[in-house]
């Protein structure tokens, strides 16, 4: 790539997941390489856009997240999920999102000259970019089509660590705030996850003071 193609190598992404073919003499492979290259030295990178919640509240921590890092874990789409077509190496749109969001802005345009199932096509469409997807096989280029007129009902898998919840949020006014930020930082396009967050949410910290004021018939001391 950069001898024959004259690109700048970025990073070497490890995604890694859950479950796939099982061997039994051999370690089961559980993940795939990516490789992120540049035309130019000048290129687009929305790290903002791709950040992951941070384990901790300090004041030091940035809150708006943390890189991400160059190890990805995405689950595969399992055949009973709806998003899942017949397309044998369907990816996940997750991954595909983390990879939009980062190096293109609305409005531009995104090529993916293996198009198979219209992974990237679909996310395009839902981030706002333009997209064009070249694939060999008719049968493939039908199923994308039939895909990118689908209703958007958010995307089928998400980096686990998006659904982290800080440790030691204890000041009231800033949980909240950091409540309804974590939903439109992490958690746009994936609608599904909200109400799962939210629960886990309260789980987490079930002690406001205008809770304990409210529900607490036998305040403790
Ligand atoms: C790994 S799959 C892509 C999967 C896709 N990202 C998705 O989520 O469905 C690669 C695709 O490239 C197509 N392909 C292979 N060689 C090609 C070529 N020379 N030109 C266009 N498409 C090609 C295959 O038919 C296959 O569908």
């Amino acid at each position: 790539m950069e001898d024959e193609l004259h690109l700048n190598f970025n990073s070497w992404i490890c995604w890694f997941y859950t479950q796939g073919m099982g061997r039994t003499k051999g370690f089961s492979p559980r993940h795939d390489d990516i490789f992120f290259f540049t035309k130019s030295a000048d290129f687009t990178f929305n790290l903002d856009a791709v950040r992951v919640p941070q384990k901790f509240y300090r004041s030091v921590n940035n809150m708006r997240g943390a890189n991400p890092g160059d190890v990805w874990e995405f689950s595969h789409v399992h055949y009973c999920q709806e998003s899942r077509t017949p397309h044998q190496t369907q990816k996940p749109e997750g991954l595909a999102e983390r990879m939009v969001l980062a190096s293109s802005n609305e409005g531009d345009l995104v090529l993916d000259p293996f198009a198979g199932s219209g992974t990237t096509l679909w996310v395009c469409q839902q981030l706002n970019r333009d997209s064009i997807g070249i694939e060999l096989s008719a049968d493939y280029i039908a199923l994308a089509r039939t895909r990118l007129g689908e209703a958007f009902k958010g995307f089928d898998s998400i980096d686990p660590r998006m659904k982290r919840i800080p440790k030691d949020l204890n000041n009231p006014a800033i949980r909240d705030e950091y409540k309804v930020n974590h939903k439109k930082w992490f958690l746009s396009h994936h609608e599904h996850e909200m109400k799962a967050f939210d629960r886990a949410f309260a789980k987490k910290y079930p002690e406001t003071s205008r809770q304990r004021l409210l529900f607490d018939p036998a305040p403790k001391g």
